[in-house]
């Protein structure tokens, strides 16, 4: 791969690089629409993810090329002019990294040529733009050995999404992919920012991605609406209640105070985000225990309240989720990452898996019309250099 793409820069941009990273995707075990509640979540890095070289060059010019969206060609910027630019459509994600690290380092005061490439595939739920973003961050930080840590290139990630691109995401994403560690999943309590490294034994299980292969639409609305709801749930809750964050009440404490939430709307999205901070905590316990029957048991009711109280599951991915839940050696299934569309996991039996594939392509193709995709894949480690093989 990186091979291919070392000649593929020399063609393209007539020169060598100097630098070369790769940043994973991610799968997230259990712990959705928890991370802007102050909540716990419970990510793992994958092996698939965006592969980046990048050289300086002498003057303030910028050209990036992905070989994922070649129709937009190479796109060229200038080191001074890196306002948002929705004609530059994936470039957005880079040029805001670069936009908020130039303000803090003068020594980024070149131009430079990038080429990326990923395999994780497109809108599918697994953080390709997080990916993106700490590649970036990485490929700058080595290029002109600037002095930041991977917790500021996380938070700075997460700046893009929020201020630049306009998506109130919360840091999961960018966390996982800057700290992920091969083998382990990392338990995050999102309010204080302490973690744990989990290891992912599963013993004779393993996780399966399953994808709906159904394009995204209206995602970023529908999730800036969710967090929308979870704050005025807060907000009717800080009436009574001393608190900063729904992840500070537990499931009884909730069903107490539940009433003073205004709408039952926003109670249904407020229990979700209790209810699945007290499933993650769990989870993190069974997975420590080798407790894999409860393990399971938890992910299947996380995918129900996802379903029921937060409403951003659909009928692809409850096709998915919900027939691999009845095949025989699956324990648990539910969707991952913000939903809507893209994937679910599932934690299957190891001779299990070819089952699982054959009965949930039948049934998702009887009632979708379209087959979904299945990956199988290691956890992986979080953003890293590469050495270039020229
Ligand atoms: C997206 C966001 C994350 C998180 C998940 C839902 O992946 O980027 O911050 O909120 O959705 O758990």
């Amino acid at each position: 791969m990186l091979q291919r793409l070392t000649a593929q820069f020399k063609t393209l941009f007539n020169t060598q690089p100097d630098v070369s990273a790769f940043a994973p995707g991610r799968i997230n075990l259990i712990g959705e629409h928890t991370d802007y509640n102050g909540g716990y979540v419970f990510p793992a890095a994958i092996e698939l993810g965006t592969y980046g070289l990048v050289s300086k060059r002498d003057d303030q010019h910028i050209r990036m090329y992905s070989n994922n969206f070649e129709q937009q060609g190479v796109l060229e910027m200038e080191l001074d002019a890196l306002d948002y630019d929705a004609q530059h459509d994936w470039g957005n994600y880079p040029k805001g990294m670069v936009y908020y690290l130039k303000q803090q380092f003068p020594e980024l005061d070149h131009g430079f040529d990038m080429l990326i490439e990923g395999n994780i595939p497109n809108g599918a739920s697994l953080s390709s733009s997080a990916s993106i973003e700490l590649l970036t961050g990485w490929l700058m930080k080595s290029l002109f050995e600037l002095d930041i840590d991977r917790l500021s290139l996380i938070k700075m990630g997460q700046r893009v999404e929020n201020q630049y691109i306009g998506v109130n995401t919360g840091i999961m994403d960018q966390f996982i992919i800057g700290m992920g560690k091969q083998d382990h999943a990392i338990l995050l309590d999102t309010a204080s920012l302490n973690y744990h490294y989990v290891p992912t034994e599963f013993g004779d299980y393993v996780i399966s991605i399953m994808n709906t292969n159904k394009r995204r639409s209206l995602t970023e609305s529908k999730y800036n609406e969710r967090r929308a709801q979870c704050e005025v749930a807060l907000e009717d809750l800080q009436q009574q209640l001393n608190i900063q964050s729904l992840g500070e009440l537990s499931v009884a404490l909730f069903e107490q105070n539940e009433q003073l939430i205004q709408s039952e709307v926003n109670q249904r999205r407020a229990r979700h985000a209790v209810s699945e901070n007290e499933r993650t905590k769990r989870a993190y316990e069974a997975l420590k225990a080798h407790d894999f029957d409860t393990f399971g048991e938890l992910l299947n009711a996380s995918h129900q309240s996802l379903k029921e109280d937060y409403e951003v599951t659909g009928i692809e991915l409850d096709t998915l989720a919900e027939t691999a839940q009845q095949v025989p050696g699956v324990l648990g299934a539910r969707m991952t990452g913000a939903g809507f569309a893209g994937c679910a996991i599932a934690l299957v039996h190891k001779d299990h898996t070819a089952q699982l594939e054959k009965e949930v392509t039948e049934a998702y193709q009887n009632k979708i019309g379209y087959s979904p995709s299945f990956y199988h894949v290691t956890i992986s480690d979080g953003v890293k250099s590469l050495d270039i093989e020229q």
